[in-house]
């Protein structure tokens, strides 16, 4: 089983507060998503694999730690893990960006994706999707689904808010995928948002509601 990690440092749960009120708008909304993906980055890159070079320093020869291993591509679910792109982008800028569109049907809440556009070399990265909202888990799987059939392996799922039953159906879907999210609420209500959750996180980052 891929790893569950609730990463809950208080400048974490601290921002979460700010955007789980209902008076947040749309600027506010979007720039600390932005944040806590930055904050996030830090967490979900710790095993990143570092090899040994040997440098000069002004003072002497010395061998020290470099990055090695798989580069890096962000995948956003379209739309709303768009906003937590640039956040993680600040520390790992040369990572590339695929996107793969999906929506929820509101009555029966399955999946449906529209759009994808990736690196042509995922099989060869290390994928972190992004969406700030893990719920049924059904959008996550059809990512996960699309992306592996299309050659991609070595995949992280980056969320802000993850519902219990998002959790199981993503572990149960994929296994391999390590899962990181800001905090795990109670709950899905009868329509499929999550409680306390933070409400519709595309329309409140776009504001088209
Ligand atoms: C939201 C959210 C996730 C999905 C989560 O997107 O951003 O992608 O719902 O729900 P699930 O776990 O039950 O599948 P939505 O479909 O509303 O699209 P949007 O981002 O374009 O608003
Ligand atoms: N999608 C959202 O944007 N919010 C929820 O609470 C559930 C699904």
């Amino acid at each position: 089983m891929g790893k569950f990690q609730v990463i809950d440092h208080p400048l974490i749960q601290h921002k979460l507060t700010i955007i789980r009120d209902k008076d947040c708008g749309t600027k506010v909304f979007r720039e600390v998503v932005g944040e806590i993906a930055n904050l996030m980055a830090y967490e979900v890159s710790r095993d990143m694999p570092l090899e040994d070079i040997e440098i000069e320093t002004p003072m002497t020869k010395s061998i020290q730690k470099t990055l090695t291993g798989k580069k890096v591509a962000i995948i956003p679910i379209l739309r709303a893990g768009i906003g937590m792109v640039d956040g993680i982008l600040e520390l790992i800028p040369a990572a590339k960006v695929g996107h793969i569109g999906l929506f929820r049907d509101e009555e029966t809440l399955e999946p449906h994706e529209y759009f994808i556009k990736l690196p042509e070399d995922i099989d060869n990265r290390q994928l972190f999707i992004v969406d700030p909202m893990l719920a049924t888990g059904g959008s996550a799987v059809m990512a996960i689904d699309s992306l592996k059939k299309r050659g991609a392996s070595n995949m992280k799922f980056v969320c802000l808010v993850a519902a219990p039953e998002g959790v199981k159906t993503l572990q149960d879907a994929h296994p391999d995928v390590d899962i990181y999210t800001a905090a795990l609420d109670e709950r899905l209500n009868e329509d499929g948002y999550i409680v306390p959750g933070l409400g519709d996180a595309g329309d409140r980052l776009f504001g088209t509601k």
